[in-house]
């Protein structure tokens, strides 16, 4: 019965300092102040304790090839997800930066043009939701250079940082361009675009397929949309895509 307040005196005596900002003797340091793991930092050395099998060692590294990211148990999603079928061109490497990709000797560009459709199906229920999440994607990765109308006409190219290198097309003029070039070239890149397949995860890149076709094709989903829309919208509301009244409730 003596145990417990002894084991008391053990543990707290120490916490007691006369300086009233002090925290005193902490026991387990990492609980107050967690030592701050960052990616891309050497973590061989933490607060004087080196771990010479880290050392140099980078915290967050590319996933090893072919890794296909499992998220959920939606297989749409999933399938999605599955390697690219087409691959760029060994040219890639060095105009594109695709050191240490799955590249062919030649660019399979062409060989998209019919049999790749959109995975990411745009239905009546979903229409608003895939074209808003687009919205978001192209505004902070594309609009820059193609500009918020996909006019080719973005601020990048309007003060005059681009220079005169490549022009930027309007959408509009490559309305005939299949879904699966499209895909391609915002995964590899193409001419003075770069590649955003490591930016970018596949659904999302599909997601932006149908945002670019939406430049292309007047009322580009808004046709489904007048039909009864039972979005259950967990994501939030986007403030952009033009909504008729929402009565969803
Ligand atoms: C640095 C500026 C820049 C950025 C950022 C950029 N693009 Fe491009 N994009 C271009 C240029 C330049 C071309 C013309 C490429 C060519 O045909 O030589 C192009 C072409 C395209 C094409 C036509 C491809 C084809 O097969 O003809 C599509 C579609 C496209 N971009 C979509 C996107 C999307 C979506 C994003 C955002 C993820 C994006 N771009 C980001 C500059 C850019």
């Amino acid at each position: 019965m003596m145990a417990l307040p002894l084991l008391g005196a053990i543990f707290l005596l120490p916490s007691c300092e006369s300086d009233p900002d002090s925290p005193g003797k902490e026991f387990m340091p990492d609980m107050y102040r967690s030592p701050a793991i960052e990616t891309y930092v050497d973590y061989g050395e933490i607060r004087g304790r080196e771990n010479k099998g880290l050392k140099s060692k980078l915290s967050a590294r590319q996933t090893p090839k072919y890794t296909i990211p499992f998220v959920g148990t939606d297989e749409t999603h999933v399938k999605m997800m599955m390697p690219n079928r087409y691959k760029a061109g060994k040219a890639w490497e060095a105009s594109h930066g695709l050191f240490g990709w799955d590249l062919s000797e030649k660019s399979e560009y062409e060989m998209t043009r019919n049999d790749t459709v959109n995975p990411y199906k745009l239905d009546a229920s979903n229409a608003k939701r895939i074209l808003a999440e687009g919205k978001a994607l192209y505004s902070s990765m594309c609009m820059h250079c193609h500009g918020e109308k996909g006019d080719g006409n973005g601020p990048m190219i309007q003060s005059g940082a681009y220079g005169d290198l490549g022009v930027v097309p309007a959408y509009k003029s490559l309305d005939t361009l299949s879904e699966g070039k499209i895909f391609h070239s915002i995964y590899y890149g193409k001419g003075y675009m770069g590649a955003h397949g490591s930016l970018l995860n596949k659904k999302e890149i599909w997601t932006l397929v149908h945002y670019v076709r939406q430049f292309q094709v007047d009322d580009y989903g808004k046709e489904e949309e007048v039909a009864e829309d039972k979005i259950e919208d967990s994501e939030e509301k986007p403030e952009s895509v033009e909504t008729e009244e929402e009565d969803t409730k």
